[in-house]
């Protein structure tokens, strides 16, 4: 039993996050370049404008990936690289880059697993509401189109979409770019992403591309602290307000009747056209799963507060429950009799701030090795269990742009030197090279 030898194993970046280049070869802004220059919004009061600096530096990080060994990397195109407008007009030194770096993964053995979206919108469509107007439906998949038509011969894995709820966090909650608080406007943006996805599907049969597509969904499954009714409660008015708002009508064709009465009965029901559920369910190939923890709820702050004093936590305070990711396999199986392959499409862990080094000058990063150590047993009982996984990404290759957080959370099994832009493995690259090496039987 235990992996197969064919399992997909993977390290995941996004181009908001390690591209830099911001200004370069005719890239135009995206919202999380205007975002970011708003006091307030990111520590340290930094912009992703250089990040890794993987526009100019993607060779280093191909040389990276071969070093770990990994079979494919996830990566996301910048859609105003490309489309610096975010409609019409290509911009051929933006498309250029992803040749190469397609070209680079390809000739290195390397799989590029391709997210269309991941969270920065061309400011350009933020100027004419973003995702709030529907119009944004067609701006996609024009895009998307494109994309397949250029690279569907060599990319094998898409994803249309990574982690629709960041729209939410944009537009309702404000704590995400384009950093706007309405309600039922949010709750319009993570609809139209939903039906953006199915009409991406769309033209993605329409091409004639080869490979495969899905769509990226985290799954973050709240637990009552208590065994109490209230608590029982919270957990299920949480899950469905949060994750299921995206798997529900992706993954099993419709928003429950919860959420629709709720939304309603709050005044903040977004509108719904017909025939935008049956685009949002469209059948995907694969369904690309990001976990990285569970989240443990209560209504009572003082129960909340002592389990956060009880229980088993990393350095950076957040729990330590590996079986999160097996818990959120069996889910998504249970609730949607799901018959599709599932990616692990991220997970990984955090230090804030620098990790120590050891006396080899290597960054020690035990509680990320711990923490990838746990999640791989409880994705390999999984796979023993029979769910069909074909492959797991963590995140992530370097330490990058981590939103809001700025440069302080750092996610990489490399350090970046953000002076030199220099790479170096740190403890957990080693023990991720070795772990898929023993895997492979090599
Ligand atoms: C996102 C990444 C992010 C990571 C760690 C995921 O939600 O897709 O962009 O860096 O979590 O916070």
């Amino acid at each position: 039993m235990g992996f197969k030898k064919d399992f997909i194993w993977g390290l995941a970046t996004s181009a908001g996050q390690v591209e830099g280049g911001a200004a370069d070869g005719g890239r135009g802004p995206s919202i999380w370049d205007v975002f970011s220059t708003v006091p307030g919004r990111i520590h340290g009061g930094v912009t992703p404008a250089v990040c890794c600096d993987s526009y100019h530096r993607f060779d280093r990080d191909v040389k990276n990936l071969s070093f770990v060994g990994v079979d494919s990397y996830r990566m996301s195109i910048s859609w105003s690289r490309v489309m610096p407008d975010g409609t019409g007009r290509l911009n051929d030194a933006g498309v250029d880059y992803y040749k190469r770096c397609f070209e680079a993964l390809n000739n290195a053995g390397i799989k590029p697993n391709v997210t269309l979206y991941h969270w920065d919108l061309p400011q350009a469509l933020e100027e004419k509401n973003g995702w709030v107007n529907r119009d944004v439906i067609g701006w996609f998949s024009e895009y998307a189109d494109k994309m397949f038509r250029i690279f569907g011969d060599v990319v094998p894995l898409w994803s249309t979409v990574n982690e629709p709820i960041a729209t939410y966090v944009g537009y309702a909650l404000g704590a995400f770019a384009p950093g706007r608080r309405n309600e039922k406007e949010g709750n319009q943006a993570r609809h139209n992403i939903l039906v953006a996805h199915g009409a991406a599907v769309d033209a993605f049969r329409a091409s004639g591309a080869k490979g495969d597509i899905g769509i990226v969904i985290d799954i973050w499954k709240r637990h009552a602290i208590r065994d109490t009714e209230e608590d029982r409660r919270l957990v299920i008015d949480q899950d469905e307000r949060n994750w299921k708002f995206y798997t529900d009508p992706v993954l099993g064709g419709s928003y429950s009747d919860y959420l629709l009465s709720h939304l309603q009965s709050e005044g903040t029901l977004m509108d719904i056209k017909d025939g935008d559920l049956p685009l949002m369910h469209r059948p995907i190939d694969f369904y690309g799963l990001n976990v990285y923890n569970r989240v443990p709820v209560s209504v009572d702050s003082r129960a909340a507060a002592d389990f956060s004093q009880g229980g088993n936590f990393l350095n950076n305070k957040t729990e330590y429950y590996p079986k999160a990711v097996y818990d959120a396999i069996r889910l998504v199986h249970e609730l949607y009799d799901l018959k599709i392959p599932v990616y692990i499409t991220e997970n990984g862990t955090y230090s804030i701030g620098e990790e120590a080094r050891g006396a080899d000058g290597v960054k020690e990063d035990g509680d990320r090795i711990r923490y990838l150590a746990g999640f791989l047993e409880w994705l390999e009982k999984a796979v023993d269990e029979g769910f069909d996984v074909r492959g797991y990404y963590l995140w992530s290759l370097m330490d990058n742009f981590e939103w809001t957080a700025g440069y302080n959370y750092r996610f990489g099994i490399f350090e970046t030197d953000f002076d030199t832009l220099e790479c170096r493995p740190k403890k957990s690259a080693y023990w991720y090279r070795d772990f898929i090496k023993k895997v492979k039987g090599q």
